[in-house]
């Protein structure tokens, strides 16, 4: 059994990253649990002065949850072009822990466009050596409505998509 954590980098109520990280939570496939991280806005803004025995309990419950977890998926909008704060302000926490090293990870998406977050996640998440899978998810959830947003993520070509991207990910984690 694969254990996988979910980040969602949207803090949003009604966020479709959120319903994503969820639908794929319901459509793991049997060998993966997926569970979800919550609580990024939560975390004080990083600083380096607080590392160590310093380390606020938000932060080392993450650092902790990455550690135990055999694979990392996010899903994260864009704004303005870039990735939202409180996703990077998660990650800035890792950064000189071992938890990302090697760390198998997984980038979907619940929006076709945020081309310029999807690149500089990947280029940050490479930097503090996590091992990207390449076989990235999109489900288009942009603009939908909650109800329309649960449609589309139960339609069955999305379920085994997810299923699919999910075992292929599994996949890629044991052969590590
Ligand atoms: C403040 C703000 C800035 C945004 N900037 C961009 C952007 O630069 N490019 C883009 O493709 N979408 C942008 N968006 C749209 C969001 O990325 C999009 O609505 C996303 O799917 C929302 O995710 P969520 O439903 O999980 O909250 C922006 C949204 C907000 C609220």
């Amino acid at each position: 059994m694969l254990n996988l954590l979910a980040i969602s980098g949207s803090l949003r109520a009604a966020s479709t990253n959120s319903a994503l990280v969820a639908a794929l939570a319901r459509n793991a496939p049997e060998s993966c649990r997926v569970a979800i991280h919550e609580g990024l806005g939560l975390l004080p803004i990083f600083n380096p002065d607080d590392e160590g025995e310093r380390t606020p309990s938000e932060a080392s419950r993450l650092i902790d949850a990455v550690t135990a977890a055999d694979g990392v998926i996010i899903s994260c909008p864009e704004y303005a072009h870039g990735v939202p704060g409180g996703l990077k302000n998660a990650l800035d926490w890792l950064v000189s822990r071992d938890a990302a090293v090697d760390k198998p990870a997984i980038l979907v998406h619940a929006s076709p466009r945020s081309l310029h977050a999807r690149a500089a996640l990947a280029e940050i998440m490479r930097t503090m050596s996590f091992a990207l899978h390449d076989g990235e998810l999109e489900i288009g959830l942009l603009g939908k409505r909650p109800a329309e947003v649960e449609a589309v993520l139960g339609g069955q070509a999305n379920v085994m998509a997810m299923h699919d991207a999910l075992s292929a990910f599994a996949d890629f984690i044991r052969a590590r």
